[in-house]
């Protein structure tokens, strides 16, 4: 018999990744508020996210839950959008910790998504799982953190003596699916928009899609790995070198740079926030490395050359 896994918030970009790649060996079981009987992945199971229900019993028996729900971050931080960034995240977290302690069987390994965004803004430091956490004003990041101290904190205080806990603090994760970076940035590419943002010296982490669902099948078949993990790739690349190894990849020769005041302006028009763009995450995946876990793709040229030939994953695939 397949080993079972639980996705909540399995059904956008980073679930439909994992579903894709767990279900070759496991049964998948999504947990979504709009659940599809036709279910590319394993199977759609209902919840809402905040209260307990028949859902719970799908956590009896798992070798994992692993926990991707939250509304979008990419949206203008409105009083409405802060409360559904932060409600989302808390009463997932809170719910499925309350579900686990009803369990007779729970889970084995519970993986909380968690943010890279939590750790300091820094042009110097590369920060691995003891890096400084906190807000700055350069970086207007306040609101993000308290979100990631606030989630993780919940993840924290769950009880659950039976099972193994894992904070995942991912960066920027390249894929083809929707809600991913890497169609919108090659769009701009495409339309000569895609020169440096702001002064380019911010660093990006970033994680190819697939070494994210080989980090994930990884961290759940280690067991003597729980806490805090950071899934980032070994090497973050500053904006300025992003875009220009993004142009080459894509056989661009140029691409208008934006300054800060335009990407101040375009925010508003495009309904997201410049924090996503300007602050600096230099975040490296120390306990990974450490671990002996190995990338496929450890520098960002081989990442987005892979993206842009295709990709091994099709979950949620863009058209090219
Ligand atoms: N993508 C990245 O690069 C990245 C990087 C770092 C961290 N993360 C974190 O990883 C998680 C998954 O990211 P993603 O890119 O896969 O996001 P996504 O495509 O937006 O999917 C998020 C999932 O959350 C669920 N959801 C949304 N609002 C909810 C609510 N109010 N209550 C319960 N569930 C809700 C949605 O499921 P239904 O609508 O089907 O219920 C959806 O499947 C997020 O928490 C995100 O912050 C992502």
């Amino acid at each position: 018999m397949k080993q079972k896994i639980v996705i909540a918030g399995g059904s956008g970009f980073l679930g439909q990744a994992l579903a894709e790649y767990l279900a070759k060996e496991c049964e998948v079981v999504v947990l979504t508020r709009h659940p599809s009987p036709s279910c590319p992945h394993g199977r759609e199971v209902g919840w809402d996210g905040r209260t307990l229900g028949d859902w719970a019993k799908e956590l009896e028996n798992t070798v994992a839950l692993i926990n991707l729900a939250g509304v979008s971050v990419d949206c203008r931080y409105t009083a409405k959008n802060r409360r559904l960034i932060m409600d989302s995240r808390i009463d997932s977290t809170r719910v499925l910790g309350e579900a686990m302690v009803r369990c007779l069987q729970p889970p084995k390994v519970w993986l909380n998504s968690s943010t890279a965004t939590i750790y300091k803004h820094t042009y110097s430091a590369a920060w691995d799982e003891t890096g400084e956490i906190g807000a700055t004003a350069e970086a207007k990041d306040a609101y993000s953190i308290e979100v990631a101290t606030a989630w993780e904190r919940v993840f924290n205080e769950a009880k659950t003596p039976r099972t193994r806990k894992v904070a995942l603090r991912t960066a920027m994760v390249m894929g083809h699916g929707r809600n991913s970076v890497f169609p919108v940035m090659r769009r701009m590419i495409r339309l000569g928009l895609g020169g440096q943002m702001g002064d380019g010296r911010q660093y990006m982490s970033w994680i190819h899609e697939v070494d994210f669902c080989r980090a994930i099948e990884w961290l759940i078949a280690r067991e003597e790995v729980s806490g805090v993990v950071n899934l980032a790739a070994p090497n973050p690349v500053t904006n300025a070198e992003m875009m220009r190894t993004f142009r080459e990849v894509c056989g661009m020769p140029f691409g208008l740079p934006a300054a800060k005041w335009m990407l101040e302006i375009g925010a508003v028009f495009l309904r997201t926030e410049t924090e996503l763009i300007i602050k600096s995450r230099r975040v490296v995946p120390g306990r990974l490395l450490r671990e002996g876990f190995q990338f496929k793709f450890s520098e960002v040229r081989m990442a987005l050359e892979d993206l842009e030939h295709g990709g091994e994953m099709s979950a949620g695939k863009m058209p090219a």
